[in-house]
């Protein structure tokens, strides 16, 4: 048996990938903190644009670099005010879609831990 070349693989690829992020998204929609956020009222575009971007972080292909370049997530999170109340949401929305998702211990808590970080590392405002 092949062995998973990294965390991408080892979680089952694309379609947990998608997964999550479809999930993630289903949430999105219709909370009130964080829909209004969101310029498009078509979150499709959205929802690829984050799911190439995680995709690629673990280790997947690199279509979201191909397609947006540099991600520059600070830069491209400042129109939004992400403050303690944002930040939370999102949170909640993603530990949901983690939480439907079988997991092994160690990576759920590797995944988690770097949602979480990344989370407080795009607040732009602290009210
Ligand atoms: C884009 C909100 C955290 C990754 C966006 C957009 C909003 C948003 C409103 C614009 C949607 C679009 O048109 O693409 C938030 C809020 C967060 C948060 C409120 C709370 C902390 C994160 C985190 C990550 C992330 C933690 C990464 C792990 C992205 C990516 C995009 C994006 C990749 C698309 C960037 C592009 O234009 O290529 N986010 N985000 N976001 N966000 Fe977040």
């Amino acid at each position: 048996m092949a062995t998973p070349e990294n965390f991408y693989e080892a979680v089952g690829g694309y379609d947990t990938f998608h997964r999550i992020v479809a999930r993630f998204y289903q949430e999105v929609a219709t909370d009130e903190v964080l829909r209004p956020l969101y310029p498009e009222e078509d979150l499709g575009p959205a929802e690829e644009r984050f799911r190439l971007f995680l995709m690629q972080y673990w280790g997947g292909p690199h279509t979201y670099s191909d397609t947006r370049g540099h991600p520059r997530l600070r830069m491209r999170h400042q129109p939004f005010t992400i403050g303690p109340i944002e930040r939370d949401a999102w949170l909640r929305c993603m530990k949901i879609a983690v939480d439907e998702e079988n997991l092994s211990p160690e990576h759920r808590a590797q995944l988690w831990a770097y949602l979480e970080m990344a989370a407080n590392s795009l607040m732009n405002a602290w009210v």
